[in-house]
């Protein structure tokens, strides 16, 4: 059975999900702090734009969408960052673009700054198209995704499907071809297709969409061949999945649409964390003392131990009906007493998923 530790140092990526609460962004964050122990460079991405990661890492100032270096132990490295959507597709218009000119043009565009970014898809598509570059970044030798709270966290999966629809799609295609015989303009009013979409979302907006899926014009191939990697990278062997549950029936049942999510694309779950679970204590006395206050103490104690075994017998009956393979390494964490709000508290959490 393959444990966390091992498949985190196997791993270029590694892709934390489950449903929100259960401890993901922890995680994440602290199997950061495991990879530079162990002298690897690591960052963790957050999808997330709540304020999560930058919290469980210590961060007062909170986390950009450029990686920040953090001061962390060990002989390796731990970066860290928030993805911006906005910023990241300006970003991606600028290093493709033929040329400043083209970057410009696609940057002022009406439809590029109020739609695109807005578009269903487009966070996903970042997300994907951000895992890609930091794949590649020679500053990092792993990348750790901390997915957001939702049932549709692991839609990037279909960010590099959905692009490639969308390029292949007869409108996109229609809105490119005059750039492609050479017209400098597309007449709206002579194409018929166009006229009845004029009249539904309004001349203008069609005339700015019409401009940017001109001035986008030479980029799509690069846009299409980074999903088609991202996609293979996603789906080899430099890639874990680790699903992360609480000991609680409905974490659980969420964790059973993770593993289903995954496995419609042909992935797997590597590793599940159980966080959060009832913790065992010590082992108590051989005899039940004799003060009454003593007795309390013990009975209390032992109470809680059967609690927690309980607790964790029936979560793992029901982790084996998600459908992940029984051979899937579990490793359990107990609940603190306080909240992960420090590298302090997150050093605690690495020392109980890792030893
Ligand atoms: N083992 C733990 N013990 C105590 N508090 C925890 C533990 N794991 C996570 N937390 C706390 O639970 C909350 C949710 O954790 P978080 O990692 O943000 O979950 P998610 O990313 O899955 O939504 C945070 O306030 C965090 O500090
Ligand atoms: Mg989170």
């Amino acid at each position: 059975m393959t444990t966390l530790a091992a498949h985190l140092a196997a791993a270029e990526v590694v892709i934390c999900c489950g449903s929100g609460g259960v401890g993901k962004t922890t995680t994440a964050a602290a199997l950061g702090l495991e990879a530079a122990r162990s002298g690897r460079r690591a960052v963790v991405i957050t999808i997330d734009p709540a304020k999560r990661l930058a919290d469980a890492l210590g961060v007062p100032g909170g986390l950009g969408n450029d990686p920040l270096r953090l001061d962390v132990p060990g002989n390796g490295e731990l970066w860290a960052l928030m993805l911006d959507t906005a910023t990241t597709f300006d970003g991606l218009v600028r290093s493709n673009a033929a040329d400043a000119e083209q970057a410009e043009r696609i940057l002022a565009n009406g439809f590029y700054r109020n739609v695109a970014g807005s578009l269903s898809g487009t966070q996903e598509y970042m997300a994907a198209e951000r895992l890609h570059a930091l794949h590649l970044d020679p500053r990092f030798d792993l990348v750790i995704v901390d997915t957001p709270p939702t049932r549709s966290a692991l839609d990037f999966l279909d960010a590099p499907g959905t692009i490639s629809r969308f390029i292949d799609h007869p409108l996109f295609k229609l809105l490119m071809m005059p750039t492609r015989r050479g017209l400098k303009v597309l007449n709206i009013a002579t194409q018929p297709l166009l006229r009845t979409i004029g009249k539904v979302v309004g001349g203008d907006v069609l005339a700015d969409a019409v401009a940017f899926f001109q001035a986008f014009a030479g980029m799509e191939t690069g846009f299409r061949s980074r999903a088609e990697d991202v996609m293979a990278l996603l789906h080899s062997d430099v890639t874990r999945f680790v699903l992360v549950a609480s000991p609680r029936e409905d974490t659980i049942e969420e964790a059973r649409y993770f593993a289903k999510r995954l496995h419609q694309t042909d992935l797997e779950v590597a590793a599940i964390v159980v966080n959060r679970c009832t913790p065992e204590f010590g082992e108590p006395p051989a005899k039940r003392p004799k003060p009454a206050a003593q007795a309390v103490l013990y009975d209390n104690l032992v109470e809680l131990r059967a609690n927690a075994a309980t607790e964790r017998h029936q979560a793992a009956a029901l982790l084996s009906t998600t459908g992940v393979p029984r051979d899937v390494h579990t490793t359990w964490v107990p609940t603190l007493p306080g909240d992960v709000h420090t590298l302090a508290a997150l050093a605690t959490i690495r020392t109980l998923l890792f030893g």
